[in-house]
C-alpha cells in the first residue's frame, strides 16, 4: 500500500449511497495527510431529484468521476458500470474501494476491483433479508464474500456474517453510518418545515415511499396498496413520493388519476434529502418499502409500517418502532398509531453520529496509518 497518501475510491450509484458516503468523505477530508478520496458516481441514479439534489445537501463536490450509466435490465446496468469503472482502475488504480449498501453499482464495482486484486471494503455489510428474490440480497451476499474489510451497522449482522463463514478478523462493527448523515445536516433539517408545502400541520400526515420491484411492478398488487391508501387518507393526509419506476407503473395503469384526484393524497416528486427528513421528523408515521427509511424512523421513534414479509434491517422491528405488514393489516395498524396505541424505540448500539470516525479509525490500522494515539482510541470491537 502506498507510503504516502493512502488513495481511496468512494462509490456510489444510486439515492440511498449518498448520505452513507457523505460522512465517511468528510471524515476522510479531514485526515488529507493521511487520504485521499474520490468519489465515483456510476450514474445509476441520474434524475436531479434522485441525485444532485443529494451531493448539494450534503456539501459534496462534483462526483470526481461520472461513470454515466443510466438504467437497463439488472445483467446491462452491472455489465456496464463493471466494464467502465475497470477501465478507471487500470487509469489510476486505488489503494482501496469503498462500495456502500446493497444497489447494483456496489456489486458491479465489488466484482471489478476484486479481479484486479485491489483491496475492497464494503460499509453496511452483513444484512440479510434471507430473501434470494430480492435482487439486493443477491448483492449483499455476493458483495459480503468479496470484501476484505466488512464494516456492519449491528452486532446482528456481525452474526449473520460469522454464519457464513466470514472470518472474524474481517468484520468490523461500526454502527449506523446513516445517523452520521442525519446528525450532520440536522439543523438544517429541523429548520426547513418541508410540510409547509402541502399546507399541512406537524404530526398530522403520514409520509408514504414504494419502490420495491415486489410491490410496485405487479399491477394486481399495486391496484391493492393504492385502494388501500386512498381509504386510508380519509383517516390521515397522506404525502406519497413516488420514486420514478413507482410513477412510470401509477401512469401506466391509470391509477396515478385515482391518486391526484383523492383530496387526502399528496402525490409528488421525491425530495432532496433533506427536504424528505424534513417531512418524516414532523409526520405522525410512514408507510414504506424502503430500507434506510426503517432505520430512520426507529432512530427518531416515529412508527414504521413496512409493507414487505421480511426485512434485512430486523433490529428495526425487535428494538425500534418498525413493524413488516400486510396490505390488509394497514387499516389496523394505522388506527392503533392514530390513537398512541405503538412501540417506542430503544436506539440500537453505535447508532450514535460516530460512525465515520471508527471507521477512518480502522482504515488507519489496515494501511498501517495509525498512530499510537489512533490504537488507544479504536472503538467499534
Ligand atoms: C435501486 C436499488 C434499490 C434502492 C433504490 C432506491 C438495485 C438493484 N436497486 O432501485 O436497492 O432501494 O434504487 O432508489 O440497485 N429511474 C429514473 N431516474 C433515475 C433512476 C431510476 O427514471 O434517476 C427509473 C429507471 O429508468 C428504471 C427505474 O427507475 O425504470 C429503476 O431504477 P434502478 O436504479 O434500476 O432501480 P431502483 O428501482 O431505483
Amino acid at each position: 500500500m502506498n507510503t504516502t497518501t493512502v488513495f481511496i475510491h468512494l462509490i456510489a450509484g444510486a439515492r440511498p449511497n449518498y448520505m452513507k458516503i457523505a460522512p465517511l468523505y468528510k471524515a476522510l477530508e479531514a485526515e488529507s495527510d493521511l487520504f485521499s478520496a474520490q468519489i465515483i458516481h456510476t450514474g445509476q441514479h441520474y434524475d436531479t431529484n434522485m441525485y444532485q439534489a443529494f451531493f448539494r445537501d450534503f456539501d459534496l463536490p462534483d462526483p470526481h468521476v461520472y461513470l454515466g450509466i443510466g438504467s437497463g435490465s439488472h445483467a446491462q446496468q452491472t455489465a456496464k458500470i463493471m466494464m467502465a469503472y475497470e477501465e478507471v482502475c487500470m487509469q489510476n488504480r486505488p489503494d482501496l474501494t469503498v462500495v456502500v449498501g446493497d444497489v447494483n453499482s456496489t456489486l458491479a464495482c465489488a466484482l471489478v476491483v476484486k479481479k484486479l486484486n485491489i483491496p475492497l471494503a464494503h460499509l453496511e455489510a452483513g444484512l440479510r433479508s434471507g430473501d434470494r428474490e430480492m435482487p439486493e440480497e443477491i448483492n449483499r451476499i455476493v458483495t459480503d464474500t468479496l470484501a476484505d474489510i466488512l464494516w456492519t451497522p449491528s452486532r446482528d449482522a456481525d452474526e449473520n456474517l460469522r454464519r457464513e463463514g466470514i472470518p472474524d478478523g474481517r468484520i468490523r462493527c461500526v454502527g449506523n453510518v446513516m445517523i452520521d448523515s442525519l446528525e450532520m445536516v440536522r439543523g438544517t433539517i429541523e429548520r426547513r418545515e418541508a410540510y409547509r408545502t402541502w399546507h399541512l400541520e406537524p404530526g398530522n400526515y403520514a409520509v408514504l415511499t414504494l419502490h420495491r420491484p415486489a410491490n410496485v411492478d405487479d399491477d394486481r398488487r399495486l391496484r391493492r396498496i393504492i385502494e388501500t391508501i386512498i381509504s386510508l387518507s380519509e383517516k390521515i393526509a397522506i404525502v406519497f413520493l413516488a420514486h420514478p419506476r413507482t410513477r412510470k407503473r401509477l401512469v401506466g395503469s391509470g391509477l396515478d388519476r385515482d391518486l391526484e384526484s383523492s383530496p387526502g393524497v399528496y402525490f409528488a416528486e421525491p425530495l432532496s434529502y433533506i427536504d424528505f427528513m424534513s417531512l418524516v421528523f414532523a409526520s405522525r408515521m410512514v408507510i414504506t418499502d424502503s430500507g434506510g427509511i426503517q432505520e430512520e424512523t426507529t432512530y427518531l421513534n416515529i412508527p414504521c409500517l413496512t409493507l414487505r414479509p421480511n426485512t434485512e434491517r430486523p433490529i428495526t422491528v425487535t428494538q425500534g418502532t418498525n413493524e413488516l405488514v400486510e396490505v390488509d393489516e394497514l387499516q389496523d395498524c394505522v388506527s392503533a398509531i392514530l390513537k398512541g396505541d405503538w412501540k417506542k424505540a430503544t436506539r440500537p448500539d453505535f447508532w450514535d453520529g460516530k460512525s465515520s470516525a471508527r471507521i477512518v479509525s480502522h482504515l488507519k490500522e489496515f494501511t498501517g496509518s495509525e498512530t499510537s494515539v489512533d490504537r488507544q482510541n479504536t472503538v467499534g470491537e
